[in-house]
């Protein structure tokens, strides 16, 4: 079934719940209400939204919002399950852990939807969806055909893929994803506190990873249905080991000689340094700025405080805290939220 509003309210389909509408709305069930949708007709631009809990709008959306209901998860044996792009990400993390599969335990409590997610490929806790993507299904507008990409054409990097390039973006709808999934132990615990969190003496399975890494999540970052965000606003900026010196000796006048800089080196000798650490050390943790805020417990997320704050709040905050990051360390922070 197709469904299609004009001048849709989208303040409950993005997580930063901006109070923005869209020109026109149109819903999908399935792959053959897709084929039926007459893209010439429909309101230019075209954008295709997951759960919106990445994005900030920054005003009405003149064009068409796409959205997603195919929800279906199948077993196809072996480990490879085949998931609807319009599935809750986390329900299929639920459904995985529930029947014992390794893979996306870490990636638990993430907001968002399956076809959304490989967009984006959304990590957490040292996993990355792209790492365990088999095949991802996908409609072409252009060509008005079905096509498919393995992981390896999907180009996965740190919040990126192939999909995002700007050539292509917008142009493939993402209808399924399979996913090649473990039924042998293999967990992922190298990460930050992950280790330490889970309990001692117990068994380790995905259900007890699951469990554990909602507990982290939950004390770090804000609830959606509480306070209005999409999760970390900026990346994690990766440098050359000669601007991390530089970042180490400005740390370091106001810290302290000794003072050791939050840091991950990463496989080819850059560095990538947590942009949490650089806001804190720039004074913003926990600061207002009209309706909206740097949260309090994980600076690399802002907030719609008050649930009231217009989008140019976020913007104004956002642009602030990259100047006085590039006052401090010279390292230009860039966000990792779309800005629409
Ligand atoms: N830190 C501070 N002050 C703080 C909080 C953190 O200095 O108040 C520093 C600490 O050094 C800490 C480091 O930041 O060790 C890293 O913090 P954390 O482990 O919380 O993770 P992150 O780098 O801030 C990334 C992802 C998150 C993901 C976590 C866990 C990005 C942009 N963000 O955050 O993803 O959940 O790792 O893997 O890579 C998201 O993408 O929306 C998201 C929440």
């Amino acid at each position: 079934m197709i469904k299609q509003n004009y001048y849709q309210d989208l303040s409950k389909m993005n997580t930063f719940r901006m109070k923005v509408k869209a020109r026109c709305f149109v819903e999908y069930d399935s792959v053959a209400d897709l084929v039926e949708l007459d893209f010439e007709e429909l309101p230019k631009p075209v954008m295709h939204l997951g759960g919106g809990s990445n994005l900030l709008f920054t005003d009405d959306f003149r064009g068409t919002v796409l959205h997603s209901r195919i929800r279906f998860i199948e077993e196809l044996g072996e480990g490879r399950v085949s998931v609807g792009a319009g599935v809750i990400f986390d329900d299929f993390c639920d459904w995985a852990a529930s029947r014992g599969f390794w893979g996306v335990e870490n990636l638990s409590h993430i907001p968002g939807e399956v076809g959304a997610s490989v967009v984006q490929n959304i990590g957490a806790y040292g996993v990355e969806v792209g790492d365990v993507v088999e095949t991802v299904y996908c409609y072409d507008m252009q060509e008005e055909e079905f096509v498919h990409f393995s992981a390896e054409e999907c180009r996965f990097g740190y919040r990126m893929s192939f999909f995002k390039q700007p050539e292509v973006k917008g142009r493939y709808i993402v209808t399924h994803v399979v996913y090649r999934l473990s039924t042998e132990s293999c967990p992922h615990l190298e990460y930050g506190h992950l280790k330490a969190a889970l309990p001692q003496g117990e068994v380790l399975t995905p259900a007890l990873i699951r469990k554990t890494i909602i507990e982290i999540r939950k004390q770090k970052l804000p609830e959606p249905s509480e306070t209005g965000s999409a999760g970390s606003f900026f990346k994690n900026p990766v440098v050359t080991s000669a601007q991390f010196a530089e970042i180490c000796k400005a740390a370091q006048i106001e810290n302290g000689p000794d003072y050791a800089v939050p840091h991950y080196v990463l496989e080819d000798g850059r560095v990538k340094v947590p942009a949490a650490w650089m806001i804190e050390q720039c004074g913003w943790k926990g600061r207002r700025s009209g309706g909206a805020a740097v949260y309090a417990k994980q600076p690399l997320v802002l907030v719609n405080y008050t649930g009231e704050a217009e989008p140019e709040e976020i913007i104004g905050l956002m642009k602030r805290i990259i100047a006085s990051v590039e006052k401090k360390f010279g390292t230009v922070l860039s966000p990792e939220v779309e800005i629409i």
